[in-house]
């Protein structure tokens, strides 16, 4: 009987180990396919992952690049949305894409900081003064010039998307002054100017994903972060924060980029139907991303226990000045070119 028993479990062992393998238990989510469509077989599915919510700049904007290249192609290409880290984390989604895991993703231009160290010249607080500022230079020659410089990590560059200005907010009371970052624990993105950006102001900082701030708020891990109103509204940070200081200090765009090799092997008519959807999806994006982060600062202004304070412009003068010396340090690290070509671009 004991016998018939081992044998027995060892024999439902194995089936669990062989269906786990034939079915991918254990993986990340297989990605699904509609079988009733028309031509499937000759359909290009493009998957798109990214880590923020859908109803955020770079959601609607992606949603719109879909419908757009759905219709320009005929629906020869179908591309499929991911959002909200449902594939990758943004830890993990530039090498799912340089892997072709994922054909498509859009991250911070901030997380790929690694790669190409010279973007950090985008984290350089006050460096936007407006809306304007960001379109100019993310439709101007500097992108062109950035997007190019993907090219040696397999992945091309499309476009630049924005979001919008970033915001502090924090589990303390009242942030007006720079100096009341001071011993907090605030949240990073993975770039060394965004680092040594909150130590100037003697903050500690942490790096971590999007997907696990929220709960790295609630549990007190970190006492603050910063992002734009989209962000923090979408993803509830104002439900475990208790102020945010509007201080408008640095931007959040995005480095929209396809996998080399799959961009390759497409034939040039859809080539240019994904650039033509590209640069209508990009317009679309840079005159709607300010409105969508009114609307989110207006539903923020409602909520109880949140406190929302903004910077007079003496108050704002104190912490450009404060983080001014990230600009010497920026270019004795990567030289004065890259800057002064922004600089002249929103200047004009
Ligand atoms: C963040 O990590 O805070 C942002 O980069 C998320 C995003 O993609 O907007």
């Amino acid at each position: 009987m004991k016998n018939f028993m081992i044998t027995a479990f060892l024999i439902i062992l194995a089936l669990v180990f062989y269906l786990g393998d034939q079915y991918g238990f254990g993986e990340k989510a297989s990605l699904p396919v509609d079988h009733e469509q028309e031509g499937l077989n000759e359909q290009i599915v493009l998957n798109f992952s990214h880590v923020v919510a859908e109803n955020t700049p770079k959601g609607l904007t992606a949603a719109k690049f879909a419908e757009l290249v759905e219709e320009k192609t005929d629906g020869a290409i179908k591309v499929e949305i991911y959002p909200n880290s449902m594939l990758y984390s943004d830890g993990e989604e530039l090498n799912a894409l340089q892997n072709g895991d994922v054909q498509m993703i859009a991250p911070s231009f901030s997380k790929v900081t690694d790669w190409i160290p010279e973007w950090q010249v985008l984290d350089l607080p006050y460096l936007f003064q407006t809306n304007e500022d960001i379109q100019a230079v993310f439709t101007g020659p500097t992108k062109d010039r950035l997007l190019r410089m993907l090219d040696k990590h397999n992945v091309k560059g499309l476009a630049f998307w924005n979001n919008g200005f970033k915001q502090f907010t924090t589990a303390t009371d009242s942030v007006i002054k720079p100096q009341d970052l001071e011993g907090l624990t605030l949240r990073t993105m993975p770039s060394d100017m965004l680092v040594r950006q909150l130590n100037l102001v003697g903050a500690e900082t942490k790096e971590a994903s999007f997907d696990q701030v929220y709960t790295l708020l609630e549990d007190g891990q970190f006492d603050g972060q910063e992002n734009t109103l989209s962000n923090i509204y979408s993803k509830g940070f104002y439900q475990v924060q208790k102020q945010m200081t509007i201080t408008n200090h640095g931007i959040l765009g995005y480095a929209v980029m396809i996998n080399g090799e799959f961009w390759d092997s497409l034939p040039k008519n859809l080539q240019t139907a994904i650039t033509d959807a590209m640069e209508e999806a990009t317009a679309w994006n840079l005159k709607q991303s300010e409105a969508m982060n009114r609307q989110a600062l207006k539903k923020m202004e409602d909520m109880p226990g949140f406190h929302i304070r903004t910077l007079s412009e003496t108050e704002q003068l104190e912490w450009r000045e404060a983080f001014e010396p990230l600009y010497n340090y920026y270019e004795s690290h990567y030289g004065k070119k890259l800057l002064r070509e922004i600089e002249q671009t929103v200047k004009e």
